[in-house]
């Protein structure tokens, strides 16, 4: 048996040798977040003014996404609400962030259709759409649930698109910052993006 001394540098070596291998990380190390690089990518589609757009064109501000169509009866109009009030409620700040509206229904949402709907919204929300193809991946590199609903038999141009609801608030250099769940407050929204806008 050990005395006590050598049992404690046994244990004082164990733990060392643990950190070592990185079993235990010491707790000044911020873990990875590991939502990082989860959202987001290079895009190219039409905005509501019939314009091509692609990420780039977005650097430099704070790109505030949610994607939905203008036929959603519910969910997407009480988001985009809520983002133009969080939007305005920064005051200048609130230049620095861009809301888009990407479409999950390209074969619908044209950019004549688009136009009026953002605008009724907010002045400075941009409609973004394109071809299926387009918005199948971008809506892949956003992780965005998007399943097309029928709701008449025999009747293609009858349906609804279920669809995700986050709203994603990306950086400067369109890298994924941060997302709102379905609900979030425009009061909390304007705190988050405050809270990034300052970093
Ligand atoms: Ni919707």
């Amino acid at each position: 048996m050990p005395a006590l001394s050598d049992r404690r540098r046994l244990v004082a070596a164990a733990f060392a040798a643990s950190l070592a291998g990185g079993w235990i990380r010491p707790a000044h190390a911020q873990p990875a977040d590991p939502l990082a690089n989860r959202f987001g990518g290079p895009f190219a589609l039409t905005d509501h003014e019939n314009r091509r757009r692609s990420e780039r064109d977005f650097h430099g501000v704070f790109p505030l996404i949610y994607f939905g169509y203008t036929y959603c009866p519910d969910v997407c109009p009480t988001t985009l609400v809520t983002m133009a009030q969080a939007v305005n409620d920064l005051a200048q700040a609130g230049a620095l962030v861009q809301p888009l509206f990407i479409t999950v229904d390209p074969a619908r949402d044209t950019p004549a259709l688009l136009k009026p709907y953002v605008s009724s919204f907010h002045e400075r929300l941009i409609g973004l759409t394109g071809s299926e193809a387009d918005i199948a991946a971008v809506t892949r590199a956003w992780r965005v649930h998007r399943v097309k609903v029928l709701r008449a038999p025999h009747d293609d141009a009858a349906y609804t698109v279920d669809h995700g609801a986050l709203v994603y608030l990306m950086g400067r250099h369109g890298q994924f910052l941060t997302l709102f769940p379905h609900g979030t407050t425009a009061e909390r929204m304007t705190r988050v993006m405050r809270d990034y806008i300052r970093a």
